[in-house]
């Protein structure tokens, strides 16, 4: 009709008038009309309602039992059969200025290149998750500025990704934080309430650049990890396999973003694609590797995802000679109210010691924040060896410069763990409140020993590297009696503690199902 009014001569009536007639005539039949239809309709309406119902119910149970990802995004046409298993894997390292080393032949690539390096290859999305958010220091002095100049530097280029045209993802448990709320102008963050879901912390901290390349180590994102602290980790490049377990892992974060309950059954575009049982067989740099990634705690890990304390487990059960352990606190103890005795890694480690003579070397770091009874864990382990033949275990501490203002530089940050055939580098100190508590994230990679060139494969290099600390000037040898002094306070600390070793009522809930060895 319209068409029809339009389509004639020019008009010699005004429009209007015809146009609001025809349209009252014709919405004055259409109510007619449905009036005499409304019988039939509505007994049409309710079938349809009840089909409708029927069908919301079906997808309902059909979404629940199979646990189909409705919110997860694509995994860009990347999966675990055409994914790249040829990738290239380089060691990072931060080293304090003040921290030397006398051997000239192990220079690692700095960690702020190799962060720099891997925002520069970006072409479609970074996906961040960190502990800490603290690039741009405001409480530096100038002796410092030269430092705290990297992590400015890193915030400047993460800010500008957006104008690349590059997703900035950034998963994270603090609320808080200034930086984050500025960065959010340049990207998309997710808060995850820990406190919340586990009563811990999100203690993760790794990258995933386009899925394809990864990162993953000790440091955070605070300017001391760029600077002040002695930091270690992987960039691991080419490798989309790797990179989308991992993605997987950062995803389980992104989706528990204001949620104050853990989903007690996760989706299928979750679960690990990789594990102890099954390891990743990936080539690094030409060398036959077998790696898999690790998550925790238990309550965050999907089907077939192997958590952290098995990852550690099955590094030292893997061990046949040695086990090199650079950790920055070493604690078997979950402090909460109570301290409790937390025997899982103190018994592994015991147990590889007295049942198989590996060798074992502890090197944990000294400073204000160690907790006095380390040394008291550490030496009765040593003490254990003693007049045992075949049985080695050295223990040694990793001594933090003190400045004027008495803050500590040079802190060994590092944490990870290297055998004659595997490396676990993970994102937590060794103490039981990380493993039980808190979310964190690790890979293992085990080569074989004596492929390639002689110290080549990149557990050859982890190794050298933890000898070129353990022989260095910075370490001080654990002494019989002796409590290293790490801080000033710390001896007054000792008069008030007391462990327990009956569950108390509140551990007891908190604990987890396989608390135990
Ligand atoms: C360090 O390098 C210098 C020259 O490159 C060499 O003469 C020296 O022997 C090296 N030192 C060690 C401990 O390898
Ligand atoms: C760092 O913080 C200062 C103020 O403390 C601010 O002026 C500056 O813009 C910040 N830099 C970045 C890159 O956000
Ligand atoms: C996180 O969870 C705790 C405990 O449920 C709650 O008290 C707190 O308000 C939550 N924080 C935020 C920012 O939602
Ligand atoms: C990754 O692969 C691309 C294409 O195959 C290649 O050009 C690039 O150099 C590789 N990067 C590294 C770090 O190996
Ligand atoms: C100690 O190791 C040596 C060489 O590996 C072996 O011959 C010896 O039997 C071992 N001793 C004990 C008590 O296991
Ligand atoms: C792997 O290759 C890269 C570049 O070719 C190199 O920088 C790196 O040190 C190598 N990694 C290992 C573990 O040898
Ligand atoms: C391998 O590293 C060890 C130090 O752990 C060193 O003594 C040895 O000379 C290195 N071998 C080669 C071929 O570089």
């Amino acid at each position: 009709m319209e068409l029809q009014l339009k389509g004639g001569g020019p008009p010699v009536v005004p429009t209007n008038t015809v146009y609001s007639t025809v349209q009252q005539q014709d919405y004055s039949a259409s109510v007619w009309l449905r009036r005499k239809e409304k019988k039939l309709e509505h007994s049409q309406q309710k079938c349809i309602v009840i089909f409708a119902l029927v069908c919301c119910f079906a997808v309902l149970v059909a979404l629940i039992f199979s646990a189909v990802d409705v919110w997860g995004e694509d995994e860009d046409g990347i999966t675990e059969e055409n994914c790249n298993k040829n990738c290239r894997i380089v060691l990072v390292e931060n080293i304090p200025e003040d921290v030397t080393f006398s051997e000239n032949g192990t220079a690692h690539l700095p960690l702020s290149v190799g962060l720099h390096g891997l925002l520069e290859m970006a072409f479609r999305s970074v996906e961040i998750v960190s502990p800490q958010w603290n690039l741009n220091s405001s409480v530096y002095d100038s002796s410092s500025q030269k430092s705290a100049g990297q992590g400015w530097a890193l915030l400047q280029r993460l800010q500008g990704l957006k104008k690349k045209g590059i997703s900035l993802k950034i998963a994270s448990g603090m609320i808080d934080s200034a930086e984050l709320k500025g960065l959010s102008r340049y990207s998309e963050v997710h808060y995850i309430n820990m406190t919340a879901l586990t009563k811990g912390f999100l203690h993760s901290s790794f990258w995933v650049v386009d899925r394809k390349h990864i990162y993953i180590g000790s440091a955070t994102m605070d300017w001391r990890s760029l600077s002040t602290m002695k930091e270690l980790g992987v960039i691991v490049y080419n490798c989309s396999c790797l990179a989308l377990d991992l993605h997987r892992v950062f995803n389980l974060y992104w989706q528990l973003q204001y949620k104050d309950f853990i989903p007690s059954m996760w989706s299928k575009r979750l679960s690990a694609l990789w594990n102890k049982e099954e390891n990743l067989p990936l080539l690094f740099n030409n060398t036959k590797s077998d790696v898999f990634v690790s998550s925790s705690p238990d309550v965050f890990c999907p089907k077939d995802r192997t958590v952290d304390l098995d990852a550690i487990s099955y590094v030292i059960q893997t061990a046949k000679r040695f086990i090199y352990i650079s950790i920055t606190d070493y604690l078997p103890l979950t402090i909460r109210k109570a301290h409790r005795y937390w025997s899982r890694i103190d018994g592994m480690l015991r147990e590889a010691l007295i049942l198989r003579n590996i060798k074992v070397r502890l090197l944990i770091s000294c400073r204000e924040e160690t907790h006095p009874l380390t040394f008291n864990f550490v030496w009765s382990m040593k003490t254990l060896c003693m007049e045992l033949a075949n049985c080695s275990m050295e223990a040694k501490f990793f001594n933090s410069r003190e400045l004027r203002d008495g803050t500590l530089q040079g802190i060994n940050h590092n944490r990870f763990m290297v055998t004659d055939s595997a490396v676990y580098i993970g994102n937590f100190d060794w103490v039981g409140n990380e493993f039980t508590f808190n979310a964190g994230a690790g890979m293992v990679i085990s080569q074989a020993e004596g492929v390639g060139v002689r110290n080549s494969t990149l557990v050859e290099q982890v190794r050298v590297t933890f000898e070129r600390d353990w022989y260095s000037r910075h370490t001080k040898n654990l002494q019989a009696n002796k409590i290293p002094v790490c801080n000033k306070h710390q001896l007054n600390q000792m008069a008030h503690l007391k462990i327990t070793t009956e569950p108390t009522e509140s551990s007891r809930s908190e604990e987890t199902p396989n608390g135990s060895l």
